[in-house]
């Protein structure tokens, strides 16, 4: 008999997840919760908050759950993890101990010093006295982070210390630092290319399984603020052809290792967010689940059987030669609403039956649907991502697909994108 699966979460990384998982072989039949109008095609959303542990475990051993697979870091932080591991179920995501490597960028920046994992230098404050004092110490570009989760708003690079100075004062005099807390971290500024990888840990090992590079800021040419991601493509482009080995050997190496000696049982993504440095991966990040809008491009690369690869990490016995990535290239367009970022207009009357060509999958964020036809939470309304023997392929395949529905939607609905995502130089 085939699996139960949950996927928890409600964005078009959601979607992604849902959508492959529920076409693996070994997957019976998927549910999310709550979901959004594109699980809701292919399977149950269930009325239950990301984040409620206690409610999703109940409601798991009810439907007889096999799998439950955790999406944002909102819900591995609130201990959604320990939760469903406690009510019995199988649980593809991190406690909140091994979260922390997310939650708290101090934890992780403690954890990749004592374990000689390559990462920016840094410096932890508690105060707008002891950050300027830093700045006087220090004369070029730093980067200043809040430690807790923030959504993507909670990490300035600043030019200069005169920058740096304005952010501090802000955060600190109008006590408004990003997360709510009030420690932050002063980096070193890292020059280089940025590519996420991400490693499946089974509690004992962890295992690199896939990269992608994505596009942070609103704007063409790496402009205008901070998003949740604009944009991805798969796999990087411009990187050592020894990238996997490099990151093995430097990266997911140490870390497991680290995870280990510290205790910690790691079940779930790492998802590291690199530099590459002229002196090889420097972290920039950890994340303990999987990327949005990375995951979208992903996903569509993946043969095999996704659903029992998850479900073999889950169980402590990861089985790597279930599923793997494809050699196909897949690109991924981010389509939000004309304000986002500054603000997340919802969008009305959305079609909900998107015909694309075969391998062109749209990806719904945050929505619902209603008689036929879709509400969007906001934001990010939908990736439309499209696979092809190569990346310039996939670009224009994907672009194509974009101007396509931007018509059928018509202008009014105002949605934007980026036209410059997996344009190589
Ligand atoms: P994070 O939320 O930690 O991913 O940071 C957001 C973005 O800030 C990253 O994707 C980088 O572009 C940039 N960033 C963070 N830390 C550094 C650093 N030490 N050096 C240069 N850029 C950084
Ligand atoms: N793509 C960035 C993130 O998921 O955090």
């Amino acid at each position: 008999m085939g699996m139960k699966v949950l996927v928890i979460g409600s964005g078009a990384r959601e979607d992604a997840l849902s959508w492959r998982l529920a076409a693996s072989p070994s997957c019976e039949a998927i549910f999310a919760a709550p979901g959004n109008a594109g699980t809701e095609s292919r399977g149950m959303n269930w009325e239950i908050a990301p984040t409620n542990g206690k409610a999703l475990g109940a409601r798991c051993k009810a439907e007889g759950i096999d799998l439950a697979v955790i999406g944002p870091e909102t819900a591995i932080a609130s201990g959604v993890g320990d939760r469903l591991r406690e009510a019995g179920i199988a649980t593809f995501g991190p406690d909140r101990s091994g979260g922390r490597l997310e939650s708290s960028k101090i934890f992780a920046k403690r954890f990749m010093e004592r374990h000689n994992i390559p990462t920016a230098r840094a410096v932890v404050v508690h105060s707008l006295g002891a950050a300027q004092k830093v700045l006087d110490e220090w004369n070029g570009a730093c980067v200043i982070k809040a430690d807790g989760l923030a959504a993507g708003k909670g990490v300035v690079v600043a030019a200069d210390p005169t920058e740096a100075r304005r952010v501090l004062e802000e955060w600190y005099g109008g006590n408004r630092v990003p997360g709510g807390g009030a420690d932050i971290l002063l980096e070193e500024k890292l020059e280089g290319r940025e590519v996420s990888v991400f490693a499946i840990g089974d509690g004992r090992t962890l295992l690199p399984f896939a990269s992608a590079c994505d596009y942070k800021r609103a704007g063409d040419g790496d402009t205008g603020p901070n998003t949740g991601g604009m944009g991805a493509y798969s796999p990087p482009h411009g990187f050592p052809s020894d990238l996997d080995e490099q990151v093995r050997a430097r990266i997911i190496g140490p870390a497991m290792r680290g995870l280990q000696s510290d205790g910690e049982r790691y079940v779930g993504v790492l998802y590291c967010g690199l530099m590459w440095t002229e002196k090889g991966p420097y972290v920039i990040e950890f994340n303990a689940r999987f990327g949005d809008p990375e995951t979208q491009v992903l996903m569509p690369r993946i043969d095999g059987d996704f659903a029992q690869l998850l479900k073999s990490a889950a169980d402590g016995k990861l089985d790597p030669g279930v599923a793997s990535l494809g050699e196909r290239a897949c690109v991924g367009i981010v389509l939000a609403s004309a304000d986002y970022p500054r603000s997340s207009t919802p969008l009305t009357d959305l079609p909900r039956d998107i015909a694309l060509p075969e391998d062109v999958h749209a990806f719904w964020g945050t929505s619902s649907a209603q008689n036929g036809s879709v509400k969007s939470g906001g934001g990010r309304v939908l990736t439309l991502s499209a696979t092809a023997g190569d990346l310039d392929s996939a670009r224009a395949k994907a672009y194509d697909a974009v101007r396509d529905l931007t018509q059928r939607f018509g202008s009014s609905t105002g949605l934007t994108f980026r036209r410059d995502i997996a344009l190589l130089q």
